[in-house]
């Protein structure tokens, strides 16, 4: 990972210039009407900032809005007792988390590279914009929860495209059984092996080194905790995208469950990823409290799951406010098959961007993403796209070189180059002033 202190200043040049009260404003950050100590973490800007209380899963007549109620809806459906539903749902939670609800409660180490400053949107070195649903999970199982859904905005630093936007949604779940629930034809199956003490926990190592299970779960209660899991989420692939839906399983990792599983499904010609899931690191339910069982959590976004049934083109629509694109999914059931229509096709403009490193930076340190970030802080949504073009090293003078190209559309409306032209030098003059570079 590379880590550079350099990402630090150019914030504080932007926190500046935004509050421009001199010295005050490097001190401390305003989040959500609340100041907090800026550091050499903070990183978070003022346009990410304005996303937070957008909501937009909440949204009656947003596409993400409609994806949330089928998925919920399914949850309800298919878990009740005593004909109540089984699972609670959050989906009001704050997105300002600490690292230890992110990272550690979920046994995410030190170094992992999910935790770098390049990765998150960090307030200071111990809050940050939630990077996941899963930074809720310990909170609430410690509140006495065993099935509940953690629905809400999430934050990353990344890439600018068509499907890549630093805000997205996601619905994150876990599901708690009891040996009396799990097993309750077989009496004489455990949840735990024999070696395991679930009255003292913390007297056990718990090994994930073997592919199939966590060696303080039986194989019997890990395969059927594996079966239901995939069932169940297959059928929430079925209810939204049809019977037919093509899909298969990947083997993956993540720090807080083991096994774990991708689940794709076909789509247009290519493999999809839609989720994340897995038997729960037993260390994480035994923190928060729960000793006498075994769960299966997953986690999934839902702006992809909404692209692909309405066939939305560019991610930031979610972000429209204009009538042309909400009006198409206005008072509509939840369950109406609708497919989105472009208004109309505005056209787009590339413009690009040369410039020379100082000598203190060279084409493999320079961090994409904090310029990334400045691009969208001036240009606002009509970056529709950044990508690297060219790298050069001159042959005599050694001096680095980077060009990157911006595309430009309004989702909305025509743009002129005069205006293109506009954002284009202000994104040039903010970017010598941030980096220290030579524009070419
Ligand atoms: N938090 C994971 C992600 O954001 C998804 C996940 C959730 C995976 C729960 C496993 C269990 O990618």
């Amino acid at each position: 990972m590379k880590i550079l202190l350099r990402t630090n200043r150019f914030y504080l040049t932007l926190l500046n210039k935004t509050y421009s009260t001199a010295l005050k404003s490097v001190t401390t950050v305003q989040v959500n009407g609340k100041e907090y100590r800026a550091d050499d973490y903070t990183n978070i800007t003022p346009k990410i900032t304005s996303y937070i209380n957008r909501n937009l899963h909440l949204k009656k007549d947003n596409p993400l809005s409609l994806v949330r109620q089928r998925i919920v809806n399914y949850f309800y459906a298919s878990f009740t007792h005593g004909g109540n539903p089984v699972f609670s749902v959050y989906d009001n939670l704050s997105p300002i988390v600490s690292t230890r609800q992110n990272f550690d409660d979920l046994l995410i180490p030190e170094d992992h590279p999910s935790r770098a400053k390049s990765d998150c949107y960090y307030i200071n070195a111990s809050v940050l914009l939630r990077a996941h649903m899963t930074a809720h999970q310990s909170e609430l199982l410690r509140s006495g929860l065993d099935n509940f859904l953690m629905i809400g905005d999430v934050y990353r630093r990344d890439e600018i495209d068509s499907t890549h936007f630093p805000v997205f949604h996601q619905v994150d779940a876990v599901r708690l059984q009891r040996k009396e629930h799990l097993f309750v034809n077989h009496p004489d199956l455990n949840i735990f092996e024999p070696n395991y003490d679930p009255t003292n926990p913390h007297t056990f190592t718990n090994s994930i080194s073997d592919p199939s299970k966590q060696s303080c779960h039986t194989l019997e209660a890990t395969k059927l905790m594996e079966g239901q899991l995939k069932n169940h989420l297959i059928g929430m692939v079925k209810v939204l995208f049809g019977e037919n839906i093509k899909y298969r399983w990947v083997d993956a990792y993540f720090p807080f469950t083991h096994p774990s599983w991708e689940l794709e499904i076909y789509y247009e010609n290519n493999w999809m990823e839609v989720l994340g899931c897995g038997i729960m690191r037993n260390e994480i339910l035994a923190n928060a409290g729960p000793t006498n069982s075994i769960a299966y959590a997953f986690g999934l976004g839902l702006e992809r799951l909404a692209m692909a049934l309405y066939k939305i083109p560019d991610i930031r629509l979610m972000w429209s406010t204009d009538d042309g694109f909400l009006s198409q999914f206005q008072d509509r059931d939840v369950n109406a098959s609708i497919e989105y229509k472009p208004v109309s096709i505005y056209p787009h403009c590339t413009n690009d961007l040369s410039f020379w490193l100082p000598p203190t930076l060279t084409i493999d340190t320079f961090m994409s993403n904090d310029f990334y970030d400045l691009v969208r802080d001036i240009g606002g949504d009509v970056i529709e796209q950044v990508k690297l073009k060219d790298k050069f090293i001159h042959p005599k003078s050694k001096k680095h070189s980077l060009c990157y190209s911006i595309v430009y559309r309004h989702l909305e409306r025509t743009l002129t180059q005069a205006e293109v032209n506009k954002v284009h030098e202000d994104i040039a003059a903010a970017t010598v002033k941030a980096f220290n570079v030579a524009i070419r």
